[in-house]
């Protein structure tokens, strides 16, 4: 049974330890936890799989903590990767290129080409360099399940099959990385996530969208991150019914007219009170963990505008929504 580690320094080194010598650990990242062997070692990122119950075919993020480490994962030295990386780099931006020969065909599962991430994480950074390897990562839950925002999320869904989990408390930006993946020096968008679409127009110009993502992000199953409950999406908080005591709620922001009375809280969550869709982003993973444990039988989710972090966020729900 896995135990949770305050993240101090002496923690951080015997999660390092563990790494390094071919073992795994969950540690925080600023997205959401991640689950973490040595991104060198194959059989470290069969232990990975094994303890997600991930598919084979569904490859690992490898996360380096300086750029020097680029050339031992990529052989790629574009102008494309140049920009993303010192704009956007640490940060939550996962941006797949061609495959270097050090990196095992298991991480990549086979794929030509490997993603890679620098988190801004102090623990996950600390992590990385104290191990002295590449950390080929995942988010810590359950395959297919809902990702993990804190260290208590990881220990209810992997808590059997890891030993250690360090604690850095919840994940800041609250949703897994934005993936593009650079192909002839054009950007594809593979996965929305904590980084805004718009801010790497800004930097790279317009981006493609992925006319296919289940074949380009082989991971991104259209029912990824189902919560247990089904969950039902309404374009707006006034379109629910507020009575029916089946149902828990899970709102963007504050209804104008305020909330009914009666409603009880076990069964709420209101992502920002303001409407904002930064801290609907830090929020929608910990909310749906909260209504999933609640005794609500399904659960109803606001929709959030699909600008900025806002697409990331709708991915998610639309994900839930769909439970495979
Ligand atoms: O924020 C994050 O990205 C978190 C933290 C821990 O860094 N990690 C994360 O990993 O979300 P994961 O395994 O849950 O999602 C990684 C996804 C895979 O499902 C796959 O779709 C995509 O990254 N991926 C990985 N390697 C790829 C490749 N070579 N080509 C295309 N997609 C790839
Ligand atoms: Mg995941």
């Amino acid at each position: 049974m896995a135990k949770i580690y305050q993240a101090n320094s002496e923690n951080i080194e015997m999660a390092a330890a563990i790494i390094r010598s071919g073992g795994i650990a969950a540690f925080p990242t600023e997205t959401v936890y991640g689950l973490g062997g040595s991104a060198f070692n194959a059989t470290a990122a069969a232990k990975i799989f094994e303890a997600k119950k991930r598919p084979f075919f569904d490859p690992l993020i490898v996360h380096i903590a300086d750029i020097e480490t680029l050339k031992d994962i990529t052989q790629d030295t574009g102008k494309r990767l140049m920009e993303l990386s010192e704009n956007f780099w640490p940060g939550p931006l996962t941006i797949v290129v061609r495959r270097g020969r050090a990196i095992p065909d298991i991480v990549t599962s086979g794929l030509p080409t490997v993603a890679i991430r620098m988190p801004s994480h102090p623990v996950a950074l600390e992590l990385i360099r104290r191990a002295g390897v590449p950390i080929a990562a995942p988010s810590a839950n359950l395959f297919g399940a809902l990702s993990p925002t804190r260290a208590e999320h990881v220990l209810e869904g992997l808590g059997k099959n890891i030993e250690i989990i360090l604690d850095g408390g919840p994940c800041e930006v609250g949703l897994e990385s934005t993936i593009v993946k650079i192909e002839d020096e054009r950007t594809i968008l593979l996965r929305p996530g904590g980084l805004p679409v718009e801010e790497i127009q800004r930097v790279v110009g317009k981006i493609d969208m992925a006319d296919n993502t289940g074949a380009e992000a082989p991971g991104m199953l259209p029912y990824h991150y189902a919560p247990l409950k089904p969950v039902k999406i309404f374009a707006s908080s006034k379109d629910m019914d507020f009575g029916d005591k089946d149902a828990a709620f899970l709102l963007f922001k504050e209804p104008e007219g305020g909330l009914p009375d009666f409603l009880d809280k076990e069964r709420l969550a209101v992502m920002s009170s303001t409407g904002d869709l930064k801290e609907a982003a830090a929020a929608v993973f910990q909310s749906l963990h909260k209504l999933d444990a609640s005794s609500a039988k399904k659960i109803y989710a606001e929709a959030v505008p699909q600008e900025g972090l806002g697409l990331a966020v709708m991915d998610r729900l639309i994900k839930a929504s769909r439970k495979g």
